[in-house]
């Protein structure tokens, strides 16, 4: 909870990370003006979305980026920050993020930096950031392909998830979205429980499947953000599978998605943490092969090992991987260099060990 005193003294008591489910994209555009208040609204979006969705956009102050990971950087928020300013925003002003995560994560931190900070509306339009990025707060962008190495807190007031949208996302960020979807179901036992009974329905799309799956992961991920807004305790759960796939990112410079390096990621620090509990470990694994995990990059495990280094979880010099321990408990593992290079050429034959099989199965 924040709140705002007004010119007359009274306190209104206003709510920070709140999710707005909106049954349909036409409805968007009101929830948000409705949310803004009557104040002035700067919108960014991207191309894809611009293209695809002109209904979630207002009529004047939008900005569209180029779609993609290259847009979250630096420069990029620089120059949504100059249209800002050429544009009249002022600090009363809200910024609006309509788009998938990169949309998001860069104006939220245009939002937390611009005159010092000015209020934030996330409408997230992709699977993944319906599920997760959108929520709690992490806004950022990325510095020499090392991911969100510059960012803030900046809680979003309102979050307006509209499920309808993502019927127009193309099937392999689908499949990015899934990985997330499945990471957030491996750390809450009844959405784990749908996930796995509807995974064939999810996969296609079945409206009634996919509005409960997002409201349920979007609603965990808010209550462990609500509680550790800024990652000083269980939030750290949310990162299961993403030290590897940052390091994967960094090291294949984004050709695949965030969502797939995510689901490889997954799977190999699952395969490097021992103590993972196997059965469920293999459970979460066929999920993500059921959700189209990709083929992995090959790096030099040393190589994965040096981009892993610059994690910000790291702490001591040592390497911060997440084990599942089944019943939505994680445990967090330091590793050295030297661990982390056994391990990781470790999880890789495992890896290619379970795809030979599979496809000898199919032979
Ligand atoms: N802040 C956080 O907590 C957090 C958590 C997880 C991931 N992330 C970040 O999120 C980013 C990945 O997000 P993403 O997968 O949404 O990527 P994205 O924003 O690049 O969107 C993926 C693609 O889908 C298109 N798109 C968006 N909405 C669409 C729609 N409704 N129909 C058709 N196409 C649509 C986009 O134009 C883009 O081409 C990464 O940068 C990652 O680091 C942040």
């Amino acid at each position: 909870m924040s709140e705002v005193v007004n010119c007359d003294g009274s306190v209104t008591e206003k709510s920070a990370n709140e999710l707005v489910f909106v049954p349909r994209a036409e409805l968007v555009k009101k929830t948000v003006a409705r949310l803004s208040g009557g104040r002035r609204v700067f919108t960014v979006t991207d191309e894809n979305v611009a293209r695809l969705h002109p209904e979630l956009l207002p009529e004047r102050d939008v900005c569209v980026l180029k779609a993609g990971e290259d847009s979250k950087t630096f420069s990029s928020a620089e120059n949504v920050c100059r249209k800002m300013l050429e544009a009249g925003i002022t600090r009363g002003a809200i910024v609006v993020a309509v788009g998938g995560g990169v949309v998001g994560d860069l104006a939220g931190f245009v939002a937390s930096v611009y005159m010092r900070g000015v209020e934030f509306i996330n409408v997230p339009t992709t699977l993944l950031s319906q599920v997760d990025s959108s929520i709690g707060g992490k806004t950022g962008v990325n510095l020499d392909g090392y991911k969100n190495m510059l960012g803030a807190f900046k809680m979003p007031t309102s979050i307006v998830i509209c499920p309808e949208v993502l019927s127009s996302l193309p099937e392999r960020e689908w499949r990015c979205g899934m990985g997330e979807l499945i990471k957030t179901a491996a750390l809450e036992p009844e959405l784990y429980a749908f996930v796995t009974q509807n995974i064939n329905g999810l996969m296609e799309r079945e409206p009634s499947a996919v509005e409960k799956a997002v409201k349920a992961a979007a609603s965990f991920k808010k209550k462990i953000t609500d509680d550790d807004p800024t990652e000083k305790g269980n939030r750290m759960i949310l990162n299961l599978g993403h030290t590897v796939g940052h390091a994967l990112e960094k090291c294949d410079s984004h050709k695949l998605s965030h969502g797939e390096y995510v689901m490889l990621g997954i799977e190999l620090e699952l395969y490097m943490t021992q103590n993972s509990d196997s059965d469920f470990r293999d459970s979460i694994c066929a999920l993500l092969k059921k959700a189209g995990t990709p083929e992995l990059p090959r790096f030099a495990a040393e190589e994965v090992c040096f981009a892993a280094k610059s994690d910000k979880k790291n702490t001591d010099g040592k390497i911060t991987l997440l084990g599942e321990l089944g019943a939505g408990k994680v445990f967090v593992s330091k590793v050295t260099n030297s661990e982390f290079v056994e391990r990781y050429k470790a999880a890789v034959k495992i890896f290619d060990e379970r795809r030979h099989s599979a496809k000898g199965k199919r032979e």
